[in-house]
């Protein structure tokens, strides 16, 4: 673990990471100033007023992520927690006005991804700080995500601080963690909401909790309608030792599962970390169907990082919510007599959660606040804390200032915009000399690193150190091996080439969005993320080139209707989903989306070396079991092993950006 923090100095803030979604530009008020240096006023607005029904959500799903104001447009701003608590409030106060229900889920992955998990000094856990913001808002149901489970320190923490507070409405119905008795060293299995009740009978016995264990929560709103929630996990085999996932069709058949859903609610809620699409949903809905044919069932799913819709049948809804709070997901409907087996009339939209959303969507509903009145208490107390724990994990430290956007897949590969040819082509060969320079000038080598190992864009300007924990925060380290010329040469195509390193996807770029089963078990999704993301950019360019058909063909003066053509609109999501009706509340152009690199991507080859001159590979030690298998696939003068491989330096994927805009940034 890294963090931006060197132990015992005291904190300097350098600058303020909060953008407001209720910030106004345009009048004078008394907060500090709460905006994105460099921020101009958005332009882009929600389309339509939301649709209200009886039963009202708020869906927020996988929120560790970069939560900057750019994406994916920087002059657009991004709200942080303190505008979404904001924002709630005053639906809530709308749901009271109109005598309707409004209920806030979210559906996991609070760890992972932002400086404020994963900043955390020496000693502590990650996002034991970060998930106290989460707690400020007035969740109704959490469920636990697969990123609460990799490591046990952090899931214990989920059990110990975080599931106590929520009582009961932090979910885990398939999900154990082991825990010992401080006292007895004795060692029991539970539910992560349970803790609350293990605390306050101590002396309980394994049977006795386990007769009063709670997986699920009946409640009522507010309004006094009958809930029975739930909180599933898809079927997830990376999680650590002494926590237990169960295959969600192994926990329908369950008693309690069983018991749980006997009595009739007045709808059924199923949040949980498991997408709504290509999953098991079907499993846990058919096993409520089977008792109650057309009791209202919503499902709010997560996972995949995708925005997606589908409905199950026509009493039901399951909505996702993309990612990072780039979205929130909003579902209502309209709840009808208690036998009614009519279609239900249910609408969902995701919404851009910046200031404009929130802010037009309160006067939509003649919700008479101005830009001014937006904050609230809570909210501005939510950004301080925000910015207490930035300054306090040093997250706002400048390495130095980028000079223009580095993509993931928005820039083919290679090319001057792509993350990866600044990587092969710049970041390595000045890194590398200097974490070690004797050897470095001694001996020509070749980095290779595998492309997954970046996990976001990198944008023009200054660049901090959350954006090191945004950008690259996995923690690889550079090792070596010496070789011949002739070996060093070859190795970056075997790595690549398909049968290398058994069920390893094909090393055409072409691929990057096939899914590797084991992969997707072990809580990969970057395959059906960028499937999504390539299907808007492709439907994009057919119908542009449907368009400029029409135009240029006969069609000339029919349906062709300029004003749809991107210019007008923002980058961002374009959705297509199953539900009925448009989804999307601000409308976008989609993001060019190119394939990704190869799976392994390398710096420059030397050149003007003989084939038997000496040269360094150096690579992650993440995959050098595969760059062992290659050598020896290559050779046969002599046997690599994994525990032969020396450091090359001390430096690491976590590490070396900031390095390099220490060089060349500053
Ligand atoms: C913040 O991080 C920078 C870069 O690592 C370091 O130079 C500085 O001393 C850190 N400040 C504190 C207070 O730890
Ligand atoms: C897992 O739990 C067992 C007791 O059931 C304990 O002996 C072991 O040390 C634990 N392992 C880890 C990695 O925590
Ligand atoms: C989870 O723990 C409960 C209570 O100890 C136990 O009954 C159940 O079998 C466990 N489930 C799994 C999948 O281990
Ligand atoms: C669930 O239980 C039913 C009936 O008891 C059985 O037929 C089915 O195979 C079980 N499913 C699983 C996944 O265990
Ligand atoms: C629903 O149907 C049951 C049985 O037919 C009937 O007793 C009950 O009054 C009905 N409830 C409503 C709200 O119509
Ligand atoms: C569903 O919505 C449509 C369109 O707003 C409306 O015509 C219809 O009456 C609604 N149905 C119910 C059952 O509320
Ligand atoms: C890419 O950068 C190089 C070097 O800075 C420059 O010569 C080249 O013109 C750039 N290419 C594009 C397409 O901008
Ligand atoms: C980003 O948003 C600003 C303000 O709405 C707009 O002027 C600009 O064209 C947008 N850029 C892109 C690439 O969508
Ligand atoms: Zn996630
Ligand atoms: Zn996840």
């Amino acid at each position: 673990m890294k963090a931006c923090l060197l132990s015992g100095l005291s904190v300097i803030a350098v600058a303020v990471v909060v953008q407001a979604c209720g910030d106004d530009h345009g009048h004078s008020h008394s907060h500090a100033k709460r905006s994105q240096p460099g921020a101009t006023q958005p332009t882009s607005w929600p389309s339509s007023p939301l649709v209200w029904g009886d039963i009202n959500f708020i869906h927020t799903t996988d929120s560790h992520g970069h939560q900057k104001s750019s994406y994916p447009n920087r002059t657009i701003g991004h709200g942080d927690f303190g505008d979404f608590s904001s924002f709630v409030t005053h639906l809530k106060k709308e749901a009271e006005r109109r005598n309707v229900d409004l209920l806030l889920v979210d559906s996991g992955d609070l760890h992972d991804g932002t400086g404020l998990s994963d900043g955390f000094p020496a000693g502590g856990v990650d996002g034991h700080e970060s998930n106290k913001l989460i707690q400020e808002l007035p969740y109704d149901v959490l469920a636990i995500g697969n990123h609460e489970l990799y490591i046990y320190p952090v899931t214990l923490d989920m059990y110990e601080s975080f599931a106590p507070y929520w009582n009961g409405r932090y979910l885990s119905s398939n999900v154990n963690i082991t825990v010992t008795d401080k006292k007895t060293g004795i060692w029991y299995q539970f539910p992560l909401e349970v803790a609350d009740l293990i605390r306050n009978f101590p002396r309980m016995s394994l049977s006795d909790s386990a007769s009063i264990l709670a997986r699920y929560r009946k409640f009522e709103t507010l309004r006094g309608r009958k809930v029975t929630a739930f909180g599933v996990l898809f079927n997830f085999k990376g999680n650590a030792a002494n926590t237990t996932v169960q295959l969600v069709e192994d926990m329908v058949n369950e008693t309690w599962f069983k018991m749980a859903i006997q009595e009739e609610p007045d709808f059924f809620l199923l949040v949980g970390h498991m997408p709504v699409q290509r999953d098991h949903w079907p499993n846990v809905f058919n096993a409520i169907r089977s008792v109650h044919p057309y009791t209202p069932i919503f499902i709010f799913g997560g996972h995949t990082h995708i925005r997606d819709c589908v409905q199950l049948d026509t009493r039901s809804m399951s909505l996702e919510s993309g990612r990072y709070m780039e979205t929130v997901g909003w579902m209502s409907a309209k709840l009808d007599d208690k036998n009614s087996t009519a279609p239900l009339n249910i609408t969902r939209r995701y919404l851009d959660p910046n200031r404009n959303t929130c802010v037009s969507l309160l006067r939509l509903y003649k919700y008479h606040t101005q830009l001014r009145d937006f904050d609230t208490r809570k909210g501005h107390e939510i950004s301080q804390q925000i910015l207490t724990l930035t300054n306090k994990f040093n997250l706002s430290y400048i390495f130095g200032t980028a000079p223009q956007d580095y993509f993931l897949s928005r820039a083919p590969f290679p090319s001057n915009n792509s993350l990866f040819s600044l990587l092969t082509d710049k970041l390595l060969p000045t890194v590398l000399p200097r974490v070690n320079p004797v050897r470095a000038q001694a001996v020509p080598s070749i980095a290779i690193i595998n492309s997954g190992s970046q996990r976001f864009d990198l944008y023009a300007g200054p660049f901090s150190c959350n954006d090191q924990f945004v950008v690259s925060p996995f923690t690889n380290k550079f090792l070596y091996f010496s070789v011949p010329y002739s070996i060093g040469r070859q190795i970056l195509n075997v790595l690549n080439a398909p049968t290398s390193g058994g069920s390893k996807r094909s090393g055409s770029s072409m691929l990057a969005d096939y899914e590797d089963p084991a992969e997707y078990a072990r809580g990969n999704v970057d395959a059906r993320f960028n499937q999504w993301k390539r299907a808007q950019w492709e439907r994009a360019q057919q119908q542009q080139a449907n368009d400029d058909h029409k135009r240029g063909g006969e069609h000339w003066g029919g349906h062709y209707n300029p004003h749809h053509v991107k210019s007008t609109l923002t980058l961002g999501y374009v959705t297509k989903d199953s539900c009925p009706g448009v989804g999307d509340d601000t409308l976008h152009t989609p993001l060019p989306y190119y394939p990704s690199p190869p799976d392994y991507i390398a710096s420059p080859l030397p050149t003007g070396l003989r084939d038997d001159s000496q040269m360094d590979v150096i690579f992650l030690d993440f995959f050098a079991s595969s760059v062992v298998s290659a050598l020896n696939q290559l050779q046969s003068v002599q046997t690599y092993s994994v525990g032969d491989a020396k450091a090359y330096g001390d430096l690491s994927t976590n590490t070396m950006f900031d390095i390099y805009a220490q060089i060349a940034w500053n």
